[in-house]
């Protein structure tokens, strides 16, 4: 079923056979009777317990992202906490020896109370505030990445004013001037973008030079984000052709080349593996003619999230409309997932009840929110037999899901579970009135 004229057109093709395992986490089994066990947890009895919308992620899944980027881009790499963050989340990262990639104080915030050593934080942003300025350099992060000229003023003024022993390590975020194949949102790595310091203009050198004069600081090296959800690999060795030369020239000792690696969201799609996007990119690297002993490192997000997570909702309603369509509505929506409203993204539907079942049945899943863009599946398909009441899941919901979640209508942000052999953990707790209401005086 196509949306009506006019209508974006959201999400990739329907499928009607079963859900593609890829698509679920690493420790994903169909029991005997046919229903989704995840980490040996029977997922519609968690859904049960712990209510719906519902945020399950396997720990199993989460290690083995962390512990391969480890592997394949070294210790030197961060997991990049905008794609989902919570103190169990940052704990585990840190626990698989990543650094942490921070943009805001919120996220230095959570990072610190979960044992971050600041040493470990990569603090990012093209606007920090003098406040989160300040709290980086104050607790001497790692790595602080400067993303304007007039972010290097207002270090100049704090490094000046704090005169202490050791220098704050910096890396300069460059605009490579590679256009990724992605949504226009979530790409940064073209000319027009409001990110880091163009190659092409002379900005990035121009950047260098101030900061190499700046006293306090050490410039460690360069740093990139082309984009985001990037399928393919060719711009990651476009990016290490242009990014190697400027690390040559200047004898840095670093170069990190972001995170932006996609990931499968529908049954018919793939993607590069962590490891074949490391392979890529010190190809890339080598080839360009890169130093020996330069430091190679990343900061995936989403590829370490992503598929590690499912979220389980409740279907409240189906209302059939002959020759228009069939409306099968679910307890949470945009509030929890708004990419298919910003981005126009897929994603799959199933019934645990029943993982291995034909999905014949077209519909479009919509949320609980009050306007009509409110979708969760554009064209998703699904079991005949579903009913009101079902335990409805989409797979691949751990990257900028959570993260991204929303109190609209006042909803209460969905709870979170950390599954792992056999056991469920609830690392965050559904938000209720009452925690809304305590931030009005
Ligand atoms: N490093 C920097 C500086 C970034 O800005 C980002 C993501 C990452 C690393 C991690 O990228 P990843 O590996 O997750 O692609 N909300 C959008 C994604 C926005 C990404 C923003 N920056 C979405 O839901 O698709």
């Amino acid at each position: 079923m196509s949306p009506p004229d006019g209508e974006a057109d959201l999400g990739g093709a329907p499928c009607e056979g079963p859900v593609a395992r890829h698509l679920l986490p690493d420790t994903a089994v169909v029991t005997g009777s046919g229903s989704l066990e995840v980490a040996g947890v029977d997922v519609v009895a968690l859904a049960e317990e712990f209510g719906t919308p519902l945020f399950v992620y396997d720990e199993a899944t989460l290690r083995a992202r962390c512990r391969e980027v480890v592997t394949a881009f070294g210790p030197g790499s961060a997991y990049a906490t905008k794609a989902f963050l919570c103190r169990a989340m940052a704990e585990l990262a840190i626990d698989e020896g990543l650094r942490l990639d921070v943009s805001t104080d919120g996220e230095l915030g959570v990072a610190l109370a979960a044992g971050a050593e600041p040493e470990r934080i990569v603090f990012h942003g093209n606007n920090k505030s003098d406040a989160e300025l300040s709290a980086g350099v104050g607790i001497g992060v790692g790595r602080h990445v400067v993303d304007s000229f007039d972010e290097i003023d207002r270090l100049a003024r704090l490094l000046d004013d704090r005169r202490r022993g050791s220098r704050q390590k910096l890396l300069l975020r460059v605009n490579p001037g590679i256009e990724a194949h992605t949504h226009e949102f979530v790409a940064t790595g073209q000319e027009d973008s409001k990110f880091g310091f163009s190659v092409a203009t002379g900005a990035a050198r121009e950047a260098l030079g101030a900061l190499r004069n700046l006293p306090g600081a050490e410039v460690v090296g360069i740093h990139a984000h082309i984009g985001s959800q990037i399928q393919r690999l060719e711009p990651f060795e476009k990016l290490a052709a242009v990014l190697t030369p400027i690390v040559a020239a200047n004898g840095l000792a670093e170069l990190c080349v972001g995170g932006g690696l996609g990931v499968a969201y529908l049954s018919d799609e793939s993607a590069p593996t962590i490891t074949e996007w490391a392979a890529t990119v010190r190809a890339g690297c080598a080839a360009a003619g890169m130093p020996p002993g330069v430091q190679i490192t990343a900061e995936p997000g989403r590829s370490i999230v992503a598929t590690a997570a499912l979220t389980c909702y409740r279907v409240g309603t189906i209302k059939e409309l002959p020759g228009i369509r069939n409306f099968v509505a679910v307890d949470g929506g945009m509030s929890d997932n708004p990419r298919p409203v910003l981005y126009g993204s897929g994603y799959e539907a199933f019934l645990p009840r029943n993982v291995a079942a034909e999905r014949p049945y077209p519909a479009t899943i919509v949320g609980k929110h009050c306007e009509s863009g409110d979708i969760v599946i554009a064209e998703a398909r699904l079991p005949g037999d579903l009913a009101v009441g079902d335990i409805l899941v989409t797979p691949v919901t751990g990257a900028y899901g959570f993260s991204m979640a929303s109190n609209y209508n006042r909803v209460g942000r969905p709870p979170v579970v950390f599954v792992h052999e056999g056991r469920a953990r609830l690392v965050v707790r559904r938000e209720t009135v009452e925690d809304l209401l305590r931030l009005e005086s």
